[in-house]
């Protein structure tokens, strides 16, 4: 806490206002006793009084002594005035904005108007003006940062942003991710929009079920659908919660149009199409919005990929999957003590989300070694060079997930893995990260490269354990070509 007020204050303050400018002069004027006071310090003893010093100056505002300014708050639009009795010296220390105010002051009142929000913790700012520390909340973090910004106190914004950054995954009763996304994407700082957008895909299913959900804007929810590394239970899942956005937000129907031809009914089972086609109110009303892509899913349904991938050329998403978290698209899998050595494990999957394969099961081999040596560098020293980085030494994790039989039905289909890595993070599980494999699981050379696994408190452990789901997408990819 007192960390960052030191770094704000200058020493000099230390030993009181009248040593001010004798000292700052010796310092500019030249850099000779500057060094010679270094070396001498490196025999000295540090006597550390900046607690007290914090509380002396938290009294000082509170109490008001020696004030030179008031600072008068007003909450726009309404009479309430909150009233500081301030110190023109810390202002200006602190922030341009204020020491440009204070200049131009007419008396000794500063006015200041400032919306609710931002009112409402204009003294939590003050008081960091003095202290250098402040406690901060989920709901509280975008007010500060706007006055932080405004005032230009820029160790503040930046250690505000990245404490939105790192807490994206907290938990709060009423959800803070959406209005930060909002608040980053108003601002322009891409870095937390990502962060937002990152965990709004990875999390999708507990998002959908909190209340944060209906109050996504259009231009989210749209870009959401339109993302295929969503993870959530299903594409029915999602249908759900857009028929749920939609009656609470009463869009205009080019939007409702666009949200339903985002969604994929190619990865509806058939017997949920009917049902979806024939209940749901939703559907009912905007039937011939989609039709075309119902009767492209039933007719997916109805054959082999293969076949229909003959006749059409199709040129839509409804056929790609997402990061489905069923059990038919996949498994978790615990992996205890990971380091310890080499695991196996095998799970089912459906064959494809074709209501002709959905029925044949495919079995999968998973084979995870915590220090595999990559072929090249068992190979000859003199081939490797000294490109080879020393890390590989020890051997790095690897996951490897093989179909455990072969089979003709296997013929125009390409599985892509998905190994999504859960971690804990502010006590709760959340996805850490996500490895996609195209191919085969042997590309992806930096599976976990960065989980330091050996430590027990790597954040990519839970309880010693690495918490895996594996997800496999069948992808036809004669279905999947985009026409220009
Ligand atoms: C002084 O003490 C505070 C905690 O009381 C600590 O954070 C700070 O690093 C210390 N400063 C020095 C120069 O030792
Ligand atoms: C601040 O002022 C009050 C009276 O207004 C006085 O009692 C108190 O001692 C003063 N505090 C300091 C630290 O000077
Ligand atoms: C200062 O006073 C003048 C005249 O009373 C007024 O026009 C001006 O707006 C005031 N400036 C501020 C910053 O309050
Ligand atoms: C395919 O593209 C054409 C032309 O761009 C468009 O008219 C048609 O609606 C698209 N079909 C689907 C199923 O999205
Ligand atoms: C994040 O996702 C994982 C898996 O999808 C889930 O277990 C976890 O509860 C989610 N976390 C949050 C904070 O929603």
């Amino acid at each position: 806490m007192v960390r960052s007020c030191q770094q704000k204050i200058p020493a000099w303050l230390y030993v009181g206002i009248p040593l001010l400018f004798i000292h700052f002069h010796s310092v500019t004027v030249s850099g000779a006793p500057l060094k010679q006071d270094a070396a001498l310090d490196n025999a000295a003893t540090v006597l550390n009084h900046s607690m007290s010093f914090v509380n002396r100056m938290e009294t000082l505002l509170t109490m008001g002594n020696g004030s030179d300014v008031t600072l008068r708050v007003q909450t726009m639009n309404t009479d309430e005035v909150k009233v500081i009795q301030a110190h023109c010296l810390v202002l200006t220390l602190q922030s341009d904005v204020f020491e440009e105010l204070l200049l131009n002051r007419n008396n000794t009142v500063l006015v200041i108007t400032e919306t609710p929000q931002c009112a409402a913790v204009f003294d939590k700012f003050v008081r960091y003006l003095y202290c250098g520390d402040i406690s901060v909340r989920l709901d509280q973090a975008i007010s500060l940062h706007k006055l932080a910004t405004k005032y230009h106190v820029l160790g503040l914004q930046q250690g505000l942003t990245q404490y939105m950054t790192q807490h994206v995954s907290s938990d709060s009763p009423t959800g803070h991710v959406v209005s930060w996304y909002n608040y980053a994407q108003q601002i322009g700082d891409t870095a937390l929009r990502d962060c937002c957008l990152q965990y709004l895909s990875w999390n999708l299913s507990s998002v959908l079920q909190s209340g944060e959900w209906v109050s996504i804007g259009e231009d989210l929810l749209l870009s959401l659908l339109q993302r295929s590394d969503l993870i959530l239970q299903s594409e029915m899942e999602l249908f759900e919660a857009l028929e749920e956005w939609i009656s609470q937000n009463q869009p205009d129907s080019k939007t409702v149009e666009g949200a339903l031809r985002a969604i994929r009914y190619g990865m509806i089972p058939p017997q949920h199409l009917f049902r979806l086609q024939k209940q749901s109110p939703l559907m009912l009303r905007y039937y011939e919005s989609v039709r075309d892509l119902l009767y492209l899913a039933f007719q997916f349904h109805s054959a082999s990929p293969i076949q229909l991938a003959k006749y059409f050329d199709v040129n839509c998403s409804i056929f790609t999957p997402r990061n489905y978290l069923s059990s038919s698209w996949g498994s978790p899998w615990i992996i205890n003590n990971p380091t310890r050595d080499d695991r196996s494990f095998s799970f089912q999957t459906q064959l494809g989300p074709s209501g002709h394969d959905s029925n044949k099961r495919v079995t999968w081999n998973g084979l995870f070694s915590p220090r595999w040596i990559p072929l090249s560098a068992r190979s000859t020293y003199t081939e490797l060079g000294a490109m080879q980085p020393t890390r590989t030494e020890g051997g790095r994790p690897r996951i490897i997930v093989t179909p455990a039989t072969s089979s003709p039905d296997f013929a125009g289909v390409s599985f892509q893995k998905t190994v999504i890595v859960m971690a804990r993070q502010q006590g709760k599980v959340v996805v850490r990260h996500v490895y996609n494999f195209h191919q085969s699981t042997e590309e992806a050379g930096d599976f976990l490269v960065d989980a330091d696994l050996q430590r027990r408190v790597s954040d990519y452990l839970i309880d010693s354990s690495l918490y895996l789901h594996i997800v496999i997408k069948p992808l036809y990819h004669t279905l999947l070509v985009a026409r220009k």
